[in-house]
């Protein structure tokens, strides 16, 4: 949302792929030819924008000038009467690091005001949106406080308010903590705004965070200085050699044109460039959601400035939270940018996966080949092992083969392929980051087993010694085993115990003759699942779902739906959120589902296209695409 400025605005914004804006009601109010404008003909006559125009509420004047001639419910009254969309009430905006006594105290104030703009709203019957602002300067738990009280008034967006000093300040890192304490206390199906964000620099690790809207008036702001923003950092006109990109202005006009242009006409065209490159952004944030390489896009943006590579470092104390909302399968590889990496959901997922599955008595650990490593995996790259726990025979009906992988640490043969186990790159050039992390957790993981063999090559590849070793000398071949395989799969992406009766019967395993991959399961001549070729991951057909209903128990791979749906859902019919009753806590978008009713009767199954927390709080749009579903 462009910032408009009621009374100076010179660029017109509609240009850039503008949707919404934002402006300053309490700026129109303190006008009285403005504000006469405004009553007569309405806030989007006024700015000259016909899409949804948000207003401010006063609340950033107050912080600068610390008071406003207005009071909350004046503000609110205001902003209804000259036809605002989105209205804000006059909260508080707290500093970065004030006391913890002036902080509280503010906070019961924004916190009054802000039920006293709800309450007004619902008994004047207002259409108007409202804003309900985060607030809680620097202190983690007065922010996740303010959000569960803000959460309670179902107020229809919630800004983060205050940071516009963390962030012109760089202090990036203090802002994740905010942002974090604030979002994980707010509902999943009401917009965050992140308020006075406008540098492209930012927007992506924002999204990262869970922030949806973003505000700012730097781009004129900034061109008034002769500043243009991009998302490596800031430039200004005097040290430019070359235009900063290839936008209309950029690529029209040279330095030096600019230098020699008035100032209003100068001042424009930066605003314009400006302008593009956040929208250009926000377009290359949405791609990254939907090709799933938001952190990717993260990792890459944070290099720009070392203070941003310790926002981007911070999230990693926020790494299980994060996981919750990313999709398991996702359509684009993986790729190790660098140490970050390493607390990436994915990662996240796998460990935690590899230390709940179920454990034979011996593990046997490989060195790495080419990918996937089940495929080219033989005996010329095995050679000596050594030896951690007690030492005996190996019973190869009794071993778990994994291999050594940067970043995922170990990587079981029978999953190898599904994602991101083969889909995925890092460089070949470990950094110390990486093996110290591998080298921790294969010291967690061997303790599971009651004896490791861990080859040879190994040792080299880390560069480091492991243990308290015992050469030896072992006959240890990994067999490809098809059966084994596909119970090891769908363990892991069903929960454990899942292969064994999803898998029984007389099975007949169907493989692509081009790829030799497996495609199709059969049990006694009757379809049970396919095999996606992208992932390896399973899609259920009707005896495969019926079959994992049976042996897991309500809630577990299950969406609950109500019976005003049940006709549809057994129809086949996509599943809304607002039928959903009750979910597993583990679901993530894009994971297999069955859907039953309260009864716990098979009623279909689909993909989820939420997680757990989206389904139970959203009450619009889609939360399953339904496969099938039993009439
Ligand atoms: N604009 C930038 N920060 C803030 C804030 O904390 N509150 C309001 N209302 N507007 C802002
Ligand atoms: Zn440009």
């Amino acid at each position: 949302m462009p910032v408009i400025h009621p009374r100076k605005q010179k660029i017109d914004v509609s240009n850039f792929g503008t949707e919404i804006v934002i402006t300053n009601a309490y700026l129109v109010y303190k006008d009285e030819k403005l504000k006469e404008k405004a009553l007569s003909e309405g806030i989007h006559k006024l700015i000259n924008f016909d899409g949804p125009v948000m207003t401010d509420s006063g609340s950033f004047q107050l912080s600068v000038y610390g008071d406003v001639e207005i009071t909350n419910t004046e503000v609110i009254e205001f902003q209804e009467l000259i036809k605002t969309d989105i209205g804000t009430s006059l909260d508080i905006p707290t500093a970065p690091y004030e006391t913890l006594e002036k902080t509280e105290k503010d906070l019961a104030i924004t916190l009054e005001r802000a039920k006293e703009a709800v309450e007004y709203k619902e008994k004047n019957n207002i259409e108007m949106l409202l804003n309900s602002v985060v607030q809680g300067s620097t202190y983690p738990e007065l922010r996740s406080y303010c959000a569960d009280e803000l959460s309670k008034l179902n107020a229809d967006l919630y800004p983060i308010g205050a940071v516009v000093p963390l962030m012109e300040n760089y202090k990036y890192r203090d802002l994740v903590d905010v942002v974090m304490a604030s979002v994980s206390h707010l509902p999943d199906s009401v917009p965050r705004h992140l308020m006075g964000a406008g540098h492209p620099m930012i927007f992506s690790l924002a999204v990262a965070m869970g922030c949806d809207l973003f505000d700012s008036a730097a781009y004129i702001l900034y061109a008034e200085d002769d500043r243009f923003l991009t998302t490596r950092g800031t430039y200004k006109l005097e040290n430019l050699q070359e235009m900063p990109c290839s936008c209309e202005v950029c690529s029209k006009y040279t330095p030096d044109d600019l230098r020699s242009m008035e100032k209003e006409e100068r001042t424009k065209f930066i605003a314009e460039h400006n302008l593009s490159v956040s929208f250009a952004e926000l377009r290359v944030v949405h791609q990254a959601i939907i090709d799933g390489s938001l952190m990717e896009l993260v990792e890459e943006r944070c290099r720009a400035h070392p203070m941003l590579l310790d926002a981007c470092r911070q999230l990693d104390k926020y790494s299980e939270d994060l996981e919750v909302y990313d999709p398991r399968i996702k359509k684009s590889a993986f790729f190790y940018t660098g140490p970050e990496s390493l607390k990436r959901a994915e990662v996240v997922r796998h460990l935690n996966k590899l230390r709940k599955m179920d454990k034979k008595r011996d593990l046997v650990i490989l060195p790495s080949s080419r990918k996937p490593y089940s495929k080219y995996i033989n005996k010329s790259n095995i050679g000596d092992f050594y030896t951690y726990g007690s030492e005996r025979e190996l019973d190869l009906n009794n071993t778990d083969f994994m291999v050594l992988d940067v970043p995922f640490c170990l990587i079981p043969l029978d999953i190898d392929e599904i994602y991101p186990l083969s889909q995925n790159e890092a460089p070949k050039i470990r950094d110390i980051e990486a093996i110290e992390f591998i080298e921790s957790f294969i010291s967690e993981f061997i303790e599971y087993y009651d004896q490791s063999l861990i080859n040879s090559k190994i040792m080299d590849e880390l560069g480091i010694g492991l243990y308290n070793i015992h050469p030896q000398s072992n006959e240890v071949k990994f067999k490809r085993d098809d059966k084994r395989k596909i119970k090891s799969i769908a363990d892991y992406q069903f929960g454990n115990g899942v292969g064994e009766i999803l898998f029984e019967g007389n099975l007949k395993i169907e493989k692509s003759k081009k790829t030799g991959k497996i495609r199709h399961i059969y049990s006694d001549g009757e379809l049970l699942v396919n095999m996606r070729a992208s992932d390896s991951y399973f899609v259920l057909a009707k005896k495969g779902a019926k079959r994992l209903h049976k042996f897991k128990p309500c809630p577990e791979n299950r969406v609950v739906v109500n019976a005003d749906s049940e006709p549809f859902v057994r129809e086949g019919k996509t599943v809304f959120s607002k039928f959903v009753i009750e979910c597993d806590k583990d679901i993530r978008s894009n994971d297999e589902v069955l859907i039953v009713n309260e009864s716990d009767e098979l009623l279909a199954f689909g993909k989820s296209l939420l997680n757990h927390n989206e389904m139970m709080d959203f009450s619009t749009g889609q939360a399953i695409k339904t496969r099938k579903g039993f009439k």
